[in-house]
């Protein structure tokens, strides 16, 4: 597989690999139950957090690198806001996902960050889909989602049963015909005032 290129910057971010010192900018928002509300894990204590520290640190090492788990930075100020991820699940598709401290919310951040992920999954990557699956009540996230133009594909009822219930998800799809196109749509045209999200 391909590698990925890191740090990937934005205009105010940069997505970067975790590292141990990141331990307490993680614990800030994975133990913050707004946060980890429409996510199947979490809230997560310190102990949850060094365990989980522990794997991420460990899927950087492996070959090939199937799963990007990133630390997401603000540019202004240095520090962890959150994290992001593309982890491929078979040949040629990626998950995309993305969680950020609630002060940092409404500001289009999460939607910077999955257009970069997505540019990556098929520029470096050579991703023939990126994917993702929410939860349904999830209204912010499945918004950014279409805003990156990703199409809804299916509801899977009783996805996964986490934190005592059962999940019902939307399975967003970005194919990469769709991608490119909206690419060189922007390129002809780039007043983001005319694009046609969601
Ligand atoms: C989902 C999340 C990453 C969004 O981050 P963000 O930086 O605030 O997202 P953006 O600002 O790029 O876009 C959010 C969009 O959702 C909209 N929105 C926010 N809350 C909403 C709600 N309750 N109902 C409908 N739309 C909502 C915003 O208005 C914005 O759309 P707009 O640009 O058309 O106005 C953030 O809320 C978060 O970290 N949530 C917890 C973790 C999580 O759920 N991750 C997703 C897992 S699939």
């Amino acid at each position: 597989m391909r590698r990925l290129t890191l740090p990937r910057q934005t205009p105010r971010l940069v997505l970067r690999d975790f590292t141990r010192d990141d331990f307490d900018g993680i614990l800030a928002y994975s133990s913050d139950p707004r946060v980890t509300r429409h996510l199947f894990f979490g809230p997560r204590d310190a102990e949850r957090t060094a365990e989980y520290l522990d794997g991420l640190l460990a899927s950087q090492r492996e070959t090939p690198r199937s799963r990007f788990e990133l630390a997401v930075v603000a540019r202004d100020t240095g520090r962890v806001i959150g994290a992001c991820d593309l982890s491929r699940i078979e040949r040629g598709v990626f998950d995309l996902g993305y969680m950020l401290g609630t002060a940092h919310w409404g500001r289009g951040y999460a939607t910077e960050i999955a257009r970069s992920l997505a540019e990556a999954a098929f520029l470096e990557l050579r991703a023939a889909r990126v994917i993702s699956t929410v939860d349904v009540a999830n209204r912010a996230s499945i918004r950014v989602l279409e805003k990156l133009g990703m199409r809804w594909e299916a509801v899977y009822r009783k996805h996964r049963r986490a934190k005592n219930r059962w999940w019902d998800c939307h399975l967003y799809v970005l194919p990469r015909e769709v991608w490119e196109t909206e690419q060189a749509r922007r390129a002809a045209d780039p007043d983001p005032r005319s694009a046609p999200e969601g």
